[in-house]
């Protein structure tokens, strides 16, 4: 994670290598947004000149960089495209993307300043963000140097007119190094984060941020009677784990549960994927990562809301002692599910995980999982499914992912669906109607929540990792998702 600064000084008067400016995009050609007033002087008031003349337009997502030539003291101007705006105020989102892609067109620079039009808590909080987040590389397996490689920027300074503005730069300093920690859990191989490693990265991120953490091995497990964790984990060298993590502030009233989908890798198990369909699996456990590192920004944070984390974690492996398609397995709290495809692992491990949680009967409860193949085929890569039983719940994750600058939108639980999971020797089993495949994944999880929970289930097959190419703050691979929008949530129930 790069440094992070505030100045009030201007876009020129600030030492470093490489500042970003907004640009403007308008029918007579484009403009410097508000920001680069005191570099554009610096350079004769030329600069939206000659960005023009490099075919810059500001359409959003554009980046064109020039030189300096010793007109300035920074090297490089990295302009970014805004849109036309269209208004006083800019759209958040709009600003947490155009630092970030500045950023990663600066990578390379060591010192960067950000010179973007940040007007209001809102526009400087969403400017840090996107500037740490775009900040991000992962080099822990690189032995060599590619070109197309550049370090990331190390220091970056936001100039702003805003006062009294520590805790906006506190805020984005703990998201990000939260999102940070996703992205590096995801990305780790999953020879190197088994169960039993992905439960000491959470003991580790607890331990810093002052949240209590439990990890239940396999002997407790099986003492518990985690009927779900242990038959997903049951075909693994490596055994599973239920890490449990507590973060209590004084005074809290409210306690909300979560719940993250901890699968270090998805082979299938006996209802083997394919080549194709493995290559990515190693990103199975992003909603456990998400969960684990936005319990710890909670806490870091200080925010005033009772956390009860609850992240079962296992390997889904084919070899003899794995679970078979028609076998039955009996899962914490007692009901039996027959596997028809053990393939639709996700959801034996987290019915576990939901059963627990519920039993302390939190206020709210919500799960994070890479669920579903369908949630792909329903909303593509960037936006995450909300289901849930509650819908005024549901509404307050997606509006507080919408305020998080995530991309989430509210998805039905049709109870017509449910008798697709009806089993002809069990309670239920674990896969049903290949249509609306995201929505029957949630019906199987509804089964586990306690009467009186207020839940909310959110599918993040798509978004949390990056197969494409990197843009705004998102870089290829893990991207951290839902750990933004958690924040947010556990601030709006403390506020509420
Ligand atoms: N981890 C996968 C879902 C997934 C697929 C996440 C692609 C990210 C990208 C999950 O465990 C799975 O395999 N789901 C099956 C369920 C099916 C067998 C009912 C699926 O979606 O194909
Ligand atoms: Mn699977
Ligand atoms: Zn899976």
């Amino acid at each position: 994670m790069p440094t992070l600064a505030l100045s009030s000084s201007n876009a020129a008067g600030v030492k470093a290598d490489v500042v970003i400016v907004g640009l403007l995009a308008a029918a007579g050609g484009p403009s410097l947004a508000a920001g680069a007033e005191s570099l554009d002087s610096a350079l004769g008031g030329r600069l939206a000149e000659a960005l023009a003349a490099l075919g810059a337009t500001g359409r959003v997502g554009e980046v064109t960089k020039v030189p300096t030539l010793g007109a300035a003291a920074a090297a490089a101007v990295v302009a970014v495209g805004l849109g036309d705006a269209g208004g006083p105020s800019y759209d958040p989102e709009i600003l947490r993307r155009a630092a970030g892609a500045g950023i990663r067109a600066a990578a390379g620079s060591r010192r960067a300043v950000v010179a973007l039009p940040v007007d209001g808590r809102d526009a400087l909080r969403a400017v840090c963000e996107g500037a740490l987040l775009g900040a991000y590389s992962y080099d822990r397996y690189r032995t060599t140097s590619r070109a197309a490689h550049l370090p990331p920027v190390e220091a970056v300074t936001v100039v702003s007119a805003e006062r009294r503005a520590k805790d906006v730069v506190r805020r984005a300093d703990a998201v990000a190094s939260a999102v940070a920690l996703t992205r590096d859990l995801v990305n780790t191989p999953p020879s190197d984060l088994h169960p039993a490693e992905l439960a000491a990265a959470a003991v580790t991120a607890a331990s810093t941020a002052g949240v209590t953490a439990e990890v239940m091995d396999d002997k407790a497990l099986r003492r518990g009677r985690y009927g779900g964790i242990l038959g997903v984990g049951a075909g693994a060298l490596h055994p599973p784990r239920l890490v449990h993590l507590r973060y209590a502030p004084p005074g809290a009233t409210t306690t909300l549960a979560l719940v993250g989908k901890g699968i270090t890798f998805d082979s299938g198990g006996l209802s083997l994927k394919t080549a194709a369909g493995m290559e990515d699996m190693k990103s199975d456990m992003a909603g456990a990562a998400a969960v684990i590192a936005a319990t710890a920004a909670i806490a870091d944070l200080g925010i005033g809301v009772r956390v009860e984390a609850w992240v079962p974690m296992a390997e889904n492996m084919p070899s003899g002692s794995a679970i078979r398609p028609s076998d039955v397995l009996s899962m914490y709290g007692g009901k039996r599910v027959e596997v028809l495809n053990t393939d639709a692992e996700g959801r034996l491990i987290l019915g576990d995980a939901l059963a627990r949680a519920s039993e302390d009967a939190p206020d709210y409860l919500v799960d994070v999982a890479t669920l579903t193949g369908a949630q792909l085929i329903a909303l593509g890569s960037r936006v995450a499914g909300v289901m849930g039983n509650d819908d005024d719940f549901r509404g307050l994750v997606v509006s507080a992912a919408g305020r998080a600058g995530e991309s989430m939108w509210p998805m039905p639980l049709p109870v017509e669906l449910r008798k697709s999971i009806d089993s002809e020797v069990a309670d239920f089993t674990n896969t049903g109607d290949r249509y609306g495949g995201m929505l029957v994944a949630g019906l199987f999880l509804q089964e586990f929540v306690g009467e009186g929970v207020r839940w909310a289930h959110v599918d993040i097959a798509g978004p949390s990792f990056n197969t494409g190419d990197p843009h705004g703050y998102t870089p290829k691979g893990g991207t951290g998702f839902a750990v933004r929008t958690l924040v947010q949530l556990a601030e709006d129930l403390a506020a509420a």
